[in-house]
């Protein structure tokens, strides 16, 4: 272990009593205030630092952490600035050890063994991340062991005997315990339950003290807690405090606090030097062997990166997701469906649109004819006899367009389940008519104010809500994305798509396949549903459509597979669109349900072996195909689908007349209207389309 870290707690119990950990997020409240708070914190008695690396997605966190998090990334906070503050902190005779907590994707972005080696060399002991899963934590825990820091392990309540072993094994200098499944957050109350959860991590631990934080707030806390653990973390109190206290006075308060935790009257006497003693690390290559019949991976793509607690959610879902497709009772269910659905959904020639294209012959996949006018209900349906399954009585949805909070409302309405919508507030004044349906469906919207207030920020906190409402709640994931087993999930349930359309195709063309289908790609699940059933299908072309905003010349856009680069982003690995420090970008789209900065891995997968090709199409390039398919064949599509019939006609462009596209109509585009009523007057222009100079009979 670190001898830094193992001193301190060698010094905590001689002294007989249990060492405080105290969380501060680099950055904040101000760049400025952290070596003063760093030296506050110390002088009053904290034994250990664990300093957040900002993250723009803080999926474990709640809304103190979170806001601190944004806060430190408007200040200018990057990773190689928070290793200059550990510097500085070190230079300013700061020696009590510090533990750098952070996610996965800005160290991805730095580079992994870099970091570990930059960290060990500013003077950090130890690493947390929050949402690295056992398996990788086996490779980085072994480039800290070379570089003379240590890898911390976080374990939650619900964590299996099995990772337990795996992670007791690897930790060389603590363990964190996560006290109860939920985000971060101050609490009147520790969770009950504390020390049978440190009785069973301490049969894994191999001797390693244990540190319990989440929930922790008082003095009283810290004694309570301490009974059970070598070490008590408080977090978000102390950020709150930090956020309060006056500035240019936040080193005295921090030192304040500490004394009053602490409880101690004579100022504490920290290690001489910080020195950066290369401790040993046990020679362990331990295996976690966790079965999964599907494949959690796509090539590199894919995986679980989730906090420990969110691991035991998606474990349910992955036994009763298995256990439902395995079941023919099940897909009769679920088939029975379909006629409430609409299925099939009729696939035609669009005879019109073809003759303009003047290039191959364009069919078009009707999906926009399901019931709630969009894709989404076939997976929405699915997930819902899933969560009756699991005996969930509550659904909680993420949506951007709100088609798919509009399908879950639906299916909640018919088999009598409790819902509530996740949404960003900005979505929500783009989508009023959608919010509005939902509430007719009997559902409750929330709408979601922080940071971009759109789908990325809707998924995260229905991640977080998920957490600490497992017992009752079910999260119907909207798209293919996510952690393992959502992309193969609504991969499941959306191939419907693809193998309707390869049936119907090749019974209207004597047996024939196409020679290319094209979809929209969002997160992509209208886009998998399309595609996978043609995977093994070599010859047939499939073509993803982004959306390309404003233009990939410009930030404004949301083509993460055109314009992004491999990260970790919502607990998957896929493309992200990301900037230089791994932080996420903001993104726009014209169409709300477009609008974000990951992508399904299988995606990704295609993506990467050439199997799929991908293009952007702008916002006004999606008003093309808008106005085409409206006005050459009286379909209005969805703003999303209008993208996918853009890239589809300059496809079929390229294509001789004996050839043949399909395209996926994901959606209706009833919902946009007000939409393109207000983009009309800049994008029209562009376009040769302004309806305001156009009679209106109305007048
Ligand atoms: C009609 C329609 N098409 C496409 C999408 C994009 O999602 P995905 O890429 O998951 O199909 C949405 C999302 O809301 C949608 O409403």
């Amino acid at each position: 272990m670190s001898s830094a870290l193992k001193e301190t707690f060698e010094r905590c119990k001689k002294e007989n009593r249990s060492a405080l950990i105290t969380f501060i997020t680099a950055g904040y409240p101000t760049i400025d205030d952290t070596i003063p708070i760093l030296q506050g914190l110390q002088k009053g008695g904290v034994d250990i630092v664990e300093i957040g690396v900002p993250f723009s997605d803080p999926i474990a966190d709640g809304p103190t952490i979170q806001v601190a998090n944004t806060t430190a990334l408007e200040n200018g906070v990057t990773v190689p600035m928070v290793l200059e503050l550990v510097k500085k902190a070190r230079a300013s005779g700061v020696t009590i050890p510090l533990v750098l907590m952070g996610y996965y994707n800005p160290i991805l972005r730095y580079g992994e063994e870099k970091l570990i080696k930059d960290s060990a060399e500013a003077g950090a002991d130890a690493f947390i991340v929050v949402d690295l899963p056992p398996q990788e934590a086996i490779q980085f825990r072994s480039t800290c062991a070379k570089c003379g820091i240590t890898y911390v392990p976080l374990v939650a309540p619900a964590t299996t005997d099995a990772r337990l072993k795996v992670l007791g094994e690897i930790a060389d200098s603590f363990i964190y315990v996560v006290s109860r499944m939920a985000s971060t957050g101050a609490s009147a109350q520790v969770s009950t339950g504390i020390p049978e959860l440190c009785a069973r991590v301490r049969k894994y631990a191999k001797g390693s003290p244990l540190a319990v934080g989440f929930g922790v707030s008082t003095r009283e806390h810290f004694l309570e807690v301490g009974k059970d653990a070598e070490a008590v973390v408080i977090g978000s109190k102390f950020v709150t405090l930090m956020a309060e206290s006056e500035p240019g006075k936040r080193g005295e308060a921090a030192y304040q606090y500490a004394r009053d935790i602490l409880g101690e009257s004579s100022d504490f006497t920290p290690p001489a030097s910080y020195e950066h003693k290369i401790g040993s690390a046990r020679e362990v290559i331990p295996v976690l062997e966790e079965e999964h019949k599907h494949n959690p991976k796509f090539g590199d793509f894919g995986g679980q990166f989730v906090p420990e607690a969110l691991y035991t959610c998606l474990a349910e879902l992955e036994g009763a997701f298995e256990s439902a497709v395995a079941d023919p009772s099940f897909w009769e269910e679920f088939k029975s469906l379909y006629s409430y659905i609409g299925r099939p959904s009729s696939l035609h020639k669009a005879e019109r649109l073809t003759e303009h294209a003047g290039g191959a012959q364009i069919w078009l996949k009707r999906e926009d004819l399901n019931h709630t006018g969009s894709h989404k209900i076939n997976n929405a349906l699915a997930q819902v006899l899933i969560a009756k399954r699991l005996g969930k009585k509550k659904i909680i949805a993420e949506t951007g367009a709100g088609q798919h909070g509009v399908a879950t409302a639906t299916a909640c309405a018919k088999f009598g389940m409790e819902c509530l919508v996740f949404m960003g507030a900005e979505d929500v004044r783009r989508q009023a008519l959608n919010v509005f349906r939902m509430r007719i469906l009997g559902a409750k919207v929330m709408a979601v104010t922080n940071g971009t207030q759109t789908l990325r920020d809707a998924t995260s906190e229905a991640f977080r809500y998920w957490v600490s409402h497992l017992d009752t709640t079910h999260y119907v994931v909207g798209s293919a994305i996510g952690p393992h087993p959502y992309p193969t999930l609504v991969r499941t349930f959306q191939s419907v798509i693809g193998s309707e359309a390869k049936e119907q195709f090749k019974e209207l063309n004597g047996g024939k396949l196409p020679n290319a289908v094209v979809a929209c790609v969002g997160g992509g699940s209208n886009s998998v549903g399309m595609f996978a059933p043609f995977e093994n299908d070599k010859e047939v072309k499939m073509l993803g459509v982004e959306a390309g905003g404003d233009g990939l010349d410009t930030e404004r856009h949301s083509a993460t597979l055109t314009a992004g680069i491999p990260g970790v982003f919502h607990g998957v690995r896929t493309y992200v669109l990301q900037d230089h420090d791994g932080q996420v970008h903001d993104t726009h789209s014209i169409s709300a349900g477009l609008d974000y900065p990951g992508v399904g891995p299988q995606l990704a997968y295609w993506k990467s072996s050439g199997r799929a090709d991908f293009m952007a199409a702008t916002d006004a390039q999606a008003l093309i195909g808008f106005r085409l398919l409206s006005q050459l064949e009286g379909i209005i599509p969805a703003l999303e689908s209008s993208h996918a019939i853009y890239g589809g006609v300059e496809l079929a462009k390229t294509m001789s007349k004996d050839e043949h596209i399909i395209i996926n109509v994901s959606g209706r585009g009833d919902k946009d209207v007000q939409s393109v009523a207000e983009a009309l007057p800049t994008l029209g222009e562009k376009i040769g389309w302004d309806l305001r100079f156009e009679a209106d009979p109305t007048k």
